[in-house]
This record gives C-alpha cells, sequence and structure tokens, in this order.
C-alpha cells in the first residue's frame, strides 16, 4: 500500500507525465488534484506521443482509475477533445476508468477572454499566463460564483450562465472586448455534456479513500512546478493554484497520512515559460543548445521555453517546500553532449553569498548565480537501463547533486520514452 506523491520541482514541464505513465504500471490510481488545461504532460509510449492537459498520466494504462479532484479546474470543451482523441487511439474503452468530480470548478470562454484580456492590458508586466483561463476561474471559485462540474447537467445551467455573464461582460466592456452571449456558451457546452456525462462523479475524495482502505497503490499527479506556486514560489509570476505538495491533500481532500513519499520531478537542466525571475537563465549560446537538444517548447502554447543550468538553490528550497524524499532526475540525455555542464550552487547579491531561495523578487531580480563546473560524459545514454551503466561522469553529476540536496536520485530518465527510465530500488521502494 502506497500513495505516492509527484511534484514538480522546478517551473513546470520537468516531465512529470512521463514519470505518472512509466509508474503507473503498477499503480491502481492517478489523481490530478489542481491546475487545469495550462498544463501539458506528455507521454512517448512505443515512439507516439500524447499530450493531456487535464486528464491524468495514467490513462494509457486501463488498469489505472484516473481521478480529477475538486481542485482542478476543468474546461469541458478541452476535456472532451481529449476524450474523443484518447478514445480514436484506443485508450479509455472503459468509461470507468476516468471520473471527474462534480464539484471541480469550471472553467468557460469568458475565463479564456478575461485572462487574455488582462494579460494585455498588462502589456510587458505580463505574466505570460498559458491564456487558458485557469486564473480568473479560480478567482471565480475563492469568490464563490465559479459554476461546477455538475452545473453541466443541471436545468438551470443557461440561467447560471446569464447570471454570471452580467458581471464578465462588464468586465469584457472595461477590457474594449467583445461581449459574450449565454446562447453561445450554452449551445457549445451541450455539444460535450453528453460525452462528459458518464465521468461524473459525486465525490471523488472518497473514491480515493476507499482505494487507499484497499491497500491500492495511488499515484497523486501535480501539474505545474513549485517555483509556480501561487504563496511560495516567484509572485506575482506564478500560477494561480498551489502546486507544491500541500495541495494535494487539499484538492483532493484527503489527509496527510495517505502520502507515503514525495517525489520530486526535476530536469537535469532548468526551464521556464512565461515571464519572471530565472536565476540561472542562460542568454546566450548554450541556452539555445539545451532549448534546441531538450526540444523546449510548450506542451500546451509551443512557447519557446527558456534555459539555464540546473538550480540547487532553488531545488533546496522546492525540496523543502515539498518535504521531497526522493528525486526523479530527468532529461539527461540533453546534457550529453557537452563537454561540461553548470551547476549554480549559491545567488551573489551585494557582495553576499546567498545558499537560501530569497523570497523577496527583487533580490533575484539582482543577483548573479555562482556556477560550478562539472565534466560532461559525452556518451549517448539513451538505451542505458541500470543505474550503474551510467557513465561515471554522469554518476559523479548525480552524487554532487544528492551531496547538495540531501536527498537520493532514486529515477533517472534517458529519454522521453516510457523505457527510457532507470529506478534504482524499485517503484514503489
Ligand atoms: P510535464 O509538464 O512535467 O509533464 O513535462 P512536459 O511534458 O511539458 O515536458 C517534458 C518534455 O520532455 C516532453 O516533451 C517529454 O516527452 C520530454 N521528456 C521527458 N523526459 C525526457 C527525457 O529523459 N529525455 C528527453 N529527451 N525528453 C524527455
Ligand atoms: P505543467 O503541468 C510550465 C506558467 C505559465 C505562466 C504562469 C501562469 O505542464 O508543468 P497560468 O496559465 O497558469 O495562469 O500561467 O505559469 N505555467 C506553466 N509553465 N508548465 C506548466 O504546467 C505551466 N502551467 C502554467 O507559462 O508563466
Ligand atoms: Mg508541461
Amino acid at each position: 500500500m502506497a500513495g505516492t506523491l509527484v511534484v514538480g520541482s522546478q517551473w513546470g514541464d520537468e516531465g512529470k507525465g512521463k514519470v505518472i505513465d512509466a509508474f503507473s504500471k503498477t499503480s491502481k490510481m492517478v489523481v490530478r488534484y489542481q491546475g487545469g488545461p495550462n498544463a501539458g504532460h506528455t507521454l512517448v509510449v512505443n515512439g507516439k506521443k500524447t499530450v493531456l492537459h487535464l486528464i491524468p498520466s495514467g490513462i494509457l494504462h486501463p488498469h489505472a482509475k484516473c481521478v480529477i479532484a475538486n481542485g482542478v479546474v476543468v474546461d469541458p470543451i478541452t476535456i472532451a477533445k481529449e476524450i474523443e482523441n484518447l478514445k480514436t487511439n484506443g485508450f479509455l474503452k472503459e468509461d470507468s476508468q476516468l471520473l471527474i468530480s462534480d464539484n471541480s470548478t469550471l472553467i468557460l470562454s469568458y475565463h479564456r477572454a478575461l485572462d487574455m484580456a488582462r494579460e494585455e492590458a498588462k502589456g510587458i508586466h505580463k505574466i505570460g499566463t498559458t491564456g487558458k483561463g485557469v486564473g480568473p476561474a479560480y478567482e471565480d471559485r475563492a469568490s464563490r460564483k465559479a459554476l461546477v462540474f455538475k452545473d453541466l447537467f443541471s436545468a438551470d445551467l443557461k440561467q447560471k450562465l446569464i447570471s454570471a455573464l452580467e458581471e464578465k461582460n462588464a468586465l469584457l466592456t472595461y477590457y474594449k472586448k467583445e461581449n459574450l452571449s449565454a446562447d453561445t456558451i450554452y449551445d457549445e457546452l451541450m455539444k460535450v455534456t453528453k460525452l462528459l456525462e458518464p465521468y461524473r462523479c459525486a465525490d471523488t475524495s472518497y473514491i480515493v479513500s476507499q482505494a487507499h482502505k484497499n491497500g491500492d497503490d495511488i499515484l497523486f499527479e501535480g501539474a505545474q512546478g513549485s517555483m509556480l506556486d501561487i504563496y511560495h514560489g516567484t509572485y506575482p509570476f506564478v500560477t494561480s493554484s498551489s502546486t507544491i505538495a500541500g495541495s494535494c491533500l487539499i484538492g483532493t481532500g484527503v489527509g496527510p497520512n495517505m502520502i507515503d513519499k514525495v517525489i520530486g520531478i526535476t530536469k537535469a537542466y532548468t526551464t521556464r515559460v512565461g515571464s519572471g525571475p530565472f536565476p540561472t537563465e542562460l542568454l546566450d549560446e548554450t541556452g539555445a543548445f539545451l532549448q534546441k537538444e531538450g526540444n523546449e517548447f510548450g506542451s500546451t502554447t509551443g512557447r519557446a521555453r527558456r534555459c539555464g543550468w540546473l538550480d540547487l538553490v532553488a531545488l533546496n528550497y522546492s525540496i523543502r517546500l515539498n518535504g521531497t524524499n526522493e528525486i526523479a532526475l530527468m532529461k539527461l540525455d540533453c546534457l550529453s553532449k557537452l563537454d561540461q555542464i553548470g551547476v549554480c550552487t549559491a545567488y551573489e547579491y551585494k557582495g553576499d553569498r546567498l545558499k537560501e531561495f530569497p523570497s523577496d523578487i527583487s533580490v533575484l531580480e539582482g543577483m548573479k548565480p555562482v556556477t560550478e563546473f562539472l565534466p560532461g560524459w559525452k556518451k549517448d545514454i539513451t538505451a542505458v537501463n541500470k543505474f550503474e551503466d551510467l557513465p561515471k561522469e554522469l554518476r559523479s553529476y548525480i552524487d554532487f547533486i544528492e551531496e547538495y540536496a540531501k536527498t537520493p536520485v532514486d529515477f533517472a530518465s534517458v529519454g522521453p520514452g516510457r523505457e527510457q527510465s532507470i529506478w534504482r530500488r524499485g517503484i514503489f521502494s
């Protein structure tokens, strides 16, 4: 029996989807508990790529029940497309494999319109959101005017849309954007409600707790990354949900006793999409090299990801925020051609050496990273399947990270494919 929580250690896109897919081989349940279609989780199986935004990344394993819990913001149009796409490709044969909480928050077209209008109004100060309406939907939840998943199936849906649009259209007018019509939104929703109805679940918290009582292995799939957390990330350049481990309990509606282990998914270098401080960003040819080798383009928006060296100051902060027990180190193959690999071990700020991640983003904007260089391994590692067979320089790189982070690296990823996964001590050690 184990509850394993998988969280992003950095600014998202660390490879959570791949890890969840690989780990789902032995899990009975995978739970998404926060975020929404701003996430893009990529799975590669037998060379075929699947990108999921809302559906948990265990879905390619028919034995893994996939649960979308209360804390997620669900765009019905996006999830309907995902479901259709999975079915076309021969997955999700049994409707009972996917459960969507009746009490999850809906993202509707006015949330997307407001997200984009606000970004446009901010101009150069924009957050660089994904434009998926995630922030405005969470705002509605917090101000208790959100529609929830079950409203899609209620007789007064149209009336609820009319009421919601009174305020939303006033806001859109303020941003000089076209007003939206309740009829149009309603008609659009009616095209997907029949498809979505079989996945309704009145109480996902109960379902997850029952699975736990049965002794099932459960995976909790975080979205985004710890540095994008609304309370502990590089605010205001963050997402609108809490992305750290604690959020799993709130979003799912379970207690801490359900979590046996927290795995921090960590890219062997760092990327960030959108605006905001990025201490180790490389704006030179090495940054361009990482972007090319890692194919660093957003899974959700296609935007180029900013790239830089691994930041151990930020990683240690993330380990603290999450209580990370183990690190899964991703995309090691993307570093294979480098003569030397940089690792940031401190920040220099006004003559001081900072070892702790500063909470004030103006410090982040004014500091310089202290970078140490380790020898590269200069070997193709994409077919290696045992930890001991990894090149010694790579194992030294891992030792360096473990020593600095005081946390074991128990999983190494050497390519995007499911099988390009190296476990040191088994999936649920
Ligand atoms: P997520 O949001 O954390 O699930 O990550 P994304 O799917 O947005 O981005 C990670 C990208 O890296 C995807 O394109 C994955 O297929 C790819 N990927 C994951 N692990 C590896 C790896 O070890 N090596 C390489 N080359 N690509 C990887
Ligand atoms: P996964 O789960 C990377 C970033 C956006 C922007 C900020 C706010 O694939 O790792 P939002 O649309 O959430 O209001 O945008 O957060 N962001 C992500 N960056 N990976 C993600 O998800 C992200 N989800 C949001 O780029 O900077
Ligand atoms: Mg992603």
